[in-house]
């Protein structure tokens, strides 16, 4: 498709739908739906099968970002030692515990392994940092950020951004964001290239001193809804997308459900 065939981008009501295949039951194989076999019909073509260690780099970096996919989008705001201010995204981010409630946030090196992110180097000099989930409305203030400025070019001007203090780390906030967390540095683990045992990725634990969600985005449970936050997800390269439709799937308990398990598992309840 060429660029003057892409429609423009509409903000659209968040929408909820049945799930796939709503009345799958037990055990049931995929076979069984016409969209289950039209998706087995591609395994027919076979399978490539990779060695990471036989593999160029930087074609297994573009396999593995498209492969590990829809990322969220961490945008980290941070300052230096010596008070430079920095933000940028980082989609190897995730939520990895509740209670302490931590996040995790990679960031790599340079391909000849020479530069480390200024995001990195805050983070460590200064351990403290916010990270800013985006939203679809501010996306490609957001984006300018991923820029490979020198470091005179502050962030923030380019962006268009607003700062609003943090209350407990150094760093400010992103107002525009609807969800901040304040992170103080718990850890740092270096993911070391096997050729020469240098650091070619860093991953950041951090835990979260201080949540800022604004009113309007919470549901009457007082949870954040997505169709209200309108976040963001990555994709490989420059590719991003829409989190417009969502379903509802249950979760079963082996309180209820066993009798029915036992009977596809077992060919019956067991007395
Ligand atoms: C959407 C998006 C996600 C990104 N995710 C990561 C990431 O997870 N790790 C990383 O090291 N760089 C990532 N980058 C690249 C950094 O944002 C980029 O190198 C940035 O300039 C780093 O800034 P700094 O050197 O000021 O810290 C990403 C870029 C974009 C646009």
């Amino acid at each position: 498709m060429s660029s003057s065939d892409i429609p423009p981008f509409t903000p659209s009501e968040f929408k909820y739908t049945a799930p796939p295949n709503p009345g799958w039951r037990f055990g049931q194989r995929i076979e069984e739906t016409a969209e289950g076999r039209a998706w087995m019909e591609g395994e027919k073509l076979g399978w490539k099968t990779i060695d990471p260690s036989a593999e160029d780099p930087s074609k297994l970096y573009f396999l593995l970002v498209s492969g590990i996919v829809p990322r969220p989008v961490a945008f980290v705001s941070t300052i230096s030692d010596t008070g430079i201010e920095n933000l940028a995204p980082f989609s190897w981010f995730n939520q990895v515990s509740s209670f302490p409630p931590v996040i995790s946030v990679s960031c790599t090196r340079s391909a000849d392994l020479t530069r480390v992110k200024d995001t990195l180097n805050n983070i460590k000099s200064v351990r403290g940092f916010t990270v800013n989930i985006i939203s679809e409305p501010w996306i490609q203030q957001a984006n300018i950020c991923a820029i490979d400025a020198p470091d005179d070019v502050g962030e923030w001007p380019v962006s268009g951004l607003t700062k609003e203090p943090s209350i407990h780390v150094k760093p400010a906030r992103v107002k525009e964001s609807a969800f901040s967390m304040e992170c103080e540095l718990l850890q740092t683990v270096d993911i070391l290239d096997p050729a020469t045992s240098i650091a070619s990725t860093t991953l950041v634990l951090g835990t979260i001193k201080y949540i800022h969600v604004r009113k309007d985005m919470l549901d009457e449970r007082g949870n954040v809804d997505p169709g209200k936050l309108r976040p963001i997800a990555r994709f490989a390269g420059t590719l991003y997308g829409r989190v417009s439709e969502g379903y509802r799937i249950t979760r079963h308990a082996w309180q209820d459900a066993e009798p029915d398990v036992r009977r596809v598992v077992d060919g019956g309840p067991k007395t």
